[in-house]
Parts: C-alpha cells; structure tokens; sequence
C-alpha cells in the first residue's frame, strides 16, 4: 500500500515538473565465472545512480545463490516469487534496502518461472511490467555462467553490462559469454568492465584485447566500459554487510563507481520506440512459450 502510494505521489510531482513517466533501460549484469564481483558491483552501481537522480529498481536473480541481501545487510520480508506463491502485487513486495535502494529479492527464484503454470506466469509478468515507467533503471543480477534462464534473460534486456577480473580463465569464460549471446542474437549490446584491477591502464589494456578478439572472432563491437580497482574496502564492507559505496564512498572502487555512473547516464542513447520493461516481459514471453 504505501509503495502504491509512494509510486502515484511520484507520478504526480513528475507531470507537474513536466518529466513524464521515463523509458526504464533494462540492464543485466553478466559473467562467465562465478565470484568476479557482479552482485557488489550491481549493489554499489545501483547506489552510485541513485545519487545521480536516476530512479533504480535492482532484482536479484541469481538463482539460488541469491544474496544481495547479505549484502546489505538486510532482510527482505518477501521474494520475488511470493507474487505468485502469496498473490502478492509487485509494490509489496518491492524490498527498500540502504538509502531507499528499491529491489526484488531473489530467493530460490527465477528457475521457478519454468514451472509456473501459465496464468501464474501472466500474473507474474504483469505485476513486472508495471516498472514500466516507474523506474529509469532496471538493473538485473544474475547468476554465472549461461544457464538457460540468465541467457533468455540477458537477449530480453536493452544492456549487458559483461563483468570479468583480468584473469585469463575468467576473460575466456566472459568470451563465451559473447559468443553464446551474439550467435543467438546480434544486435545484443554489451559493455564490458574488467574489475579487480591493479592499475587502470592495466585493466584498460586487457579490455583492449578482449574488444579486438570479439571483433576479429565474432566481427561484431562491444563497448568497454570501463575497470574498477581490486580494493580491499570492497572486501572489508563484504565481511560488515554494508555497500562500499555507502560505507567507503572515498575508496578507489567508490570512486570509479561514481565515473561508471555518469558514463551509463549520459554514453549511451536510448531507443525510446523498442526494448525496455515491456520489451523485456514480452520476449521473456515468447521464449518461455516457445
Ligand atoms: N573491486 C574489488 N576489489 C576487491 N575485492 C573484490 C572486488 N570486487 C569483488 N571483490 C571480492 O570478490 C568477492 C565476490 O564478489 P561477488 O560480488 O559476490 O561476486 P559474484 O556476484 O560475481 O559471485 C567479494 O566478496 C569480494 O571479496
Ligand atoms: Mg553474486
């Protein structure tokens, strides 16, 4: 109920300042081994945007390695799939996390949705749609690697944001992931972060050869967007169950989520006409149909 309210209250004071509802970007975040940093990353993004102005739902889809609640030190009151299991609308049970951060909880999810009957499955995907216009950003953890439900889910998403260290078992792994993804759909965009890195020019350099091995291999362009430092504030606030962002906001990792943030805003155009929360739900649809 008060999430109801709090979304009409936001409906109205954005017509009155004349914004309208926005397009929401559905971002997926990926990687072909698992423990490179995803949920952190998408946790202290999420924050980093937050401060920007951008609205962000996060959901966590990892399955059954869901935890983007440990941490943040939290816990949520319901998961995602309680919508279907409780009949629960999709304001009760959007969980608030530090800051005011809006996000799905995962549970033992997504896998779930395979086995939903198909009116609860339509239930369950329409109760998703409405953040459609609710918020800027969707930003999506998943689990490693390709299962078939974090594949359908990143060709259904307008970004993929492709995490990888500088490792080369876990850059060869994050390949795969290009081209398992590119071989079923090419118009896929993805940017790639290298995180853990020693020195930014380093890290720069490894996404150097790996944007050139897609584009001789694959004959297709990733961005590089960017490398964030191995810092050992990430793994100090990981033990306090804090977000780095919030309690190390001057640590190098902080810092370079702030850059991410504004790059996201402002690098990359929008197609208003396609994609987003609803292009999302309909081809998730459509895949989970066929
Ligand atoms: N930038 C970083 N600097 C230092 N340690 C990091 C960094 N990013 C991640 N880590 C470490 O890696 C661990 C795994 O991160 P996590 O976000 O859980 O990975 P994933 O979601 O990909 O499995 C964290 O607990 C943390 O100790
Ligand atoms: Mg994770």
């Amino acid at each position: 109920m008060l999430n109801d309210q709090a979304y009409q209250l936001r409906q109205l004071s954005e017509s009155l300042a004349g914004r309208g509802r926005p397009f929401t970007r559905v971002v997926t975040v990926a990687s072909g081994k698992g423990g490179v940093g995803k949920s952190n990353f998408t946790l202290n993004f999420a924050l980093s945007l937050m401060e920007l102005g951008q609205k962000v739902v996060v959901i966590d889809l990892d399955i059954g390695m869901a935890n983007l609640d440990i941490l943040m030190g939290t816990a949520p009151r319901h998961h995602l799939f309680d919508m279907v299991r409780l009949r629960k609308n999709i304001w009760e049970v959007l969980e608030k996390g530090p800051r005011g951060l809006e996000y799905l909880a995962g549970g033992s999810g997504f896998q779930q949705l395979c086995k939903l009957e198909e009116e609860e499955r339509d239930y369950f995907f329409r109760e998703l749609e409405k953040l459609q216009g609710y918020a800027d950003i969707v930003l999506i953890d998943t689990g490693a690697g390709m299962t078939l439900e974090s594949q359908r889910c990143h060709l259904s998403a307008d970004d993929i944001i492709l995490l990888t260290t500088p490792e080369p078992t876990s850059m060869a792994d994050a390949y795969s992931v290009v081209k398992i993804l590119h071989n079923q759909k090419e118009t896929i965009s993805f940017h790639l972060l290298i995180n853990r890195v020693g020195h930014y020019r380093e890290g720069m350099e490894a996404a150097g050869k790996f944007k050139m091995a897609v584009q001789s291999f694959l004959n297709r362009d990733i961005k590089i967007f960017g490398a964030i430092p191995d810092d050992s504030a990430v793994t100090r606030s990981v033990l306090k169950q804090v977000p780095f962002y919030t309690a190390n906001p001057r640590s190098p990792a902080s810092l370079m989520m702030k850059k991410l943030a504004v790059r996201f805003s402002d690098g990359t155009a929008v197609n208003h006409e396609k994609g987003g929360m609803k292009g999302f739900i309909s081809s998730l649809t459509k895949m989970l149909r066929s």
